[in-house]
């Protein structure tokens, strides 16, 4: 179990969002990395339920959302065992902090977030403070174990910088206290495109349903997508500027199966690009094929699921709770005990 006081691995954490079924783009921009980094890192990995409390939920939908979320980052490897993996919520520390962490944050920084115009400009009717805070709380989920390295895909870059000057600002203002994070971002498939529009990043709340892979969609669906998916109009399955959807094409294949570009391009020399989009559900639906038979199995298993997060959480809190209690003596808070 990770202790951030005497370790010598390196601490790991990263979150996902328990908002349905992970697309193919959080699978490789960041979830199928999270396993092998099991043994050489002490990894701490959540379902972010606080963070998708943002946008509006269905109570009851929600609460099913976050344990399938659960279920599906053990079906894509992380082992209960080797890692801490728990569910945000469980451990009152990241709120605890949050608050501290949000007492440093400015209105202009978070103001800058891309990811908060975006999702400010989708749902007008709803420009929640959550919303608008939402970085701070990613910063001290990650502050809150003194994390090393954070994977995550292309997208959550911004927001990690921010935590890392969040962090800096609290060592400058309070002496040198948390580990300020490295991003850990895979060379290839950091981000994933749409299969509609190879412009836009892949994401679950596109509106056309052709336009993502969901990683437990069944193997007809798969490869239905990816027959559907929008290239040029070209015919040569080759890695260059201008063709997005060919080029997000040879990376997703390029993940599943391992094969370099050059590979790539020597397989499907002479053949089309019908040949290739085949090719490409066949190895990404084989790919998934073990998550979803794990995933089958652990949903069904609900006392194994409440047994593995319990204790995930219990393990979290015990570690978080050492940095926060540091942080409020550093602060100036009057000892409760
Ligand atoms: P979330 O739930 O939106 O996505 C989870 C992870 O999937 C990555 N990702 C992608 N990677 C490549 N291509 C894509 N099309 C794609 N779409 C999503 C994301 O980059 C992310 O790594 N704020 C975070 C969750 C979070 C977190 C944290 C992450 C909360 N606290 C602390 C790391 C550390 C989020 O919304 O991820």
């Amino acid at each position: 179990m990770p202790d951030t006081n005497n370790t010598q691995k390196k601490i790991i954490f990263s979150g996902i969002q328990p908002t349905g079924c992970f697309t193919l783009g959080n699978y490789i921009g960041a979830v199928r990395n999270w396993g092998p980094l099991q043994d050489e890192y002490d990894c701490i990995y959540s379902i972010v339920d606080m963070h998708a409390l943002t946008v509006k939920r269905d109570p009851v939908k929600f609460r099913q959302q976050t344990l399938e979320a659960y279920a599906l980052i053990l079906a894509c490897g992380i082992d209960p065992q080797k890692s801490v993996a728990f569910i945000q919520s469980h451990n009152r520390y990241h709120a605890e902090l949050n608050w501290i962490l949000a007492c440093s944050t400015q209105f202009g920084e978070l103001s800058r977030m891309t990811q908060f115009k975006d999702k400010s400009a989708k749902h007008p009717d709803d420009v929640n403070a959550g919303l608008f805070t939402y970085p701070v709380l990613m910063a001290a989920d990650i502050l809150a174990y003194n994390t090393d390295l954070v994977p995550i895909g292309a997208d959550q870059k911004q927001h990690l910088e921010l935590a890392r000057n969040i962090a800096q600002r609290f060592n400058q203002r309070y002496g040198e206290f948390f580990t300020v994070p490295e991003p850990y971002i895979p060379k290839v498939g950091a981000k994933v495109m749409s299969l509609q529009d190879p412009s836009k990043k892949m994401s679950k709340s596109d509106e056309n349903p052709n336009a993502c892979i969901f990683i437990l969609d069944d193997k007809d669906t798969i490869i239905r997508k990816f027959k559907r998916a929008i290239t040029d109009s070209g015919s040569e399955v080759r890695f260059a500027e201008g063709k997005d959807g060919i080029n997000n094409l040879m990376t997703i294949y390029s993940c599943a199966t391992g094969k370099s570009n050059a590979e790539i391009e020597a397989e499907f020399a002479g053949k089309g690009y019908g040949d290739f989009k085949l090719a490409v559900g066949e190895a990404v639906a084989d790919h998934l094929a073990p998550v979803r038979e794990n995933f089958a199995r652990l949903i069904n298993d609900k006392a194994y699921l409440k047994e593995c997060y319990t204790s995930g959480a219990e393990k979290a809190m015990k570690i978080s709770g050492k940095v926060v209690a540091k942080v409020y003596r550093k602060v100036g808070f009057v000892d409760a005990r």
